[in-house]
């Protein structure tokens, strides 16, 4: 069985210790770390998960270490757990979470040779749902990157990209569950604005979203398709999509996404 370390317990720790759970890993193999007593006590109850405080215990004899703690303390975690790992009888692999923290600076603050992988989560791996891009360090064997893979495909969907492409892939996969979470906001209250009890509005609204995002997944047909699809000639959804268009819905796409790729390299920077 692989012993599994989850460093720092916040929203993405738990959706991956939610995941594997949910996808029948021995919660007795996933050792998670807080520095908050009572947040490790809540996973503890809520999963069974090993709940610790010690970093540098909990990857002890660990075969994969996931880093879910924010940007700013990953260079931090990696030296207090570095000889830890180097006393492991099997070479264990780090998996960073973390937005804008690149492979080589990872490499640099592990003892030489250690085998980093860097991943591009999001939040909806809550509930089984992710989107994980990985990209691989140099040190990283085949069989370790499919063992990675495996782990994060049991909550959700996995693709290798380069190092070179995570910034669009932060614009368009980490952070766009939120745009869409502002979209189906705003479809509630036009919803409430044409009578519609907010809780009608809210319930077709997520309904809908989800439909259309099965559909989009399970027939794999281009999105304009299956607009047309729902455009009849001077139709009712014409009539709304052209108002969306006018109101310049697709140049904010265009311009969030640049936003939040430049955001990404700026933050990669300091
Ligand atoms: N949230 C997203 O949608 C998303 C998407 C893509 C990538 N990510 C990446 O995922 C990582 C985690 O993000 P998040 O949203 O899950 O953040 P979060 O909710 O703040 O979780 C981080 C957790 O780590 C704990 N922690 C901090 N330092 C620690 C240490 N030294 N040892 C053990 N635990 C420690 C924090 O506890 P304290 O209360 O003690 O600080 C907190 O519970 C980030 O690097 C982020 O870039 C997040």
């Amino acid at each position: 069985m692989t012993n599994i370390a989850v460093i720092g317990g916040g929203q993405i720790g738990e959706a991956l210790v939610s995941g594997l759970v949910a996808a029948n890993t021995n919660p007795l193999n996933i050792r998670v770390t807080n520095r908050n007593e009572e947040r490790g006590k809540e996973l503890h109850k809520r999963y069974g998960i090993v709940n610790l405080t010690d970093n540098a215990q909990a990857v002890d004899e660990a075969d994969v270490v996931f880093l879910c703690v924010k940007p700013k303390g990953i260079l931090d975690v990696i030296s207090e757990i570095t000889a830890t790992l180097d006393n492991n009888s099997a070479q264990s692999v780090i998996v960073s979470m973390a937005a804008g923290i690149s492979i080589g600076a990872m490499e640099e603050n592990a003892s030489a040779g250690l085998p980093v992988v860097r991943v591009m989560p999001n939040t909806p791996m809550l509930v089984r749902k992710g989107m994980s891009t990985v990209t691989p360090g140099r040190h990283v064997s085949k069989e370790q990157l499919e063992q990675v893979k495996e782990l994060l495909g049991t909550v959700g969907h996995v693709v290798e990209v380069a190092e070179s492409d995570l910034d669009a892939v932060t614009a368009m996969s980490g952070s766009s569950p939120a745009y869409l979470f502002l979209v189906t906001e705003a479809l509630i209250d036009a919803g409430v604005n044409l009578g519609l009890s907010r809780a009608t509005a809210k319930e077709l609204a997520v309904a809908a979203f989800e439909g259309a995002a099965t559909m989009m997944q399970e027939t794999g047909t281009e999105p304009a398709v299956l607009r047309a699809g729902v455009s009849s000639p001077a139709g009712t959804t014409v009539a709304a999509i052209r108002e969306l268009e006018e109101s310049g819905l697709r140049g904010a796409f265009y311009r969030a996404a640049q936003k939040c790729a430049e955001r990404s390299a700026e933050l990669g920077k300091q």
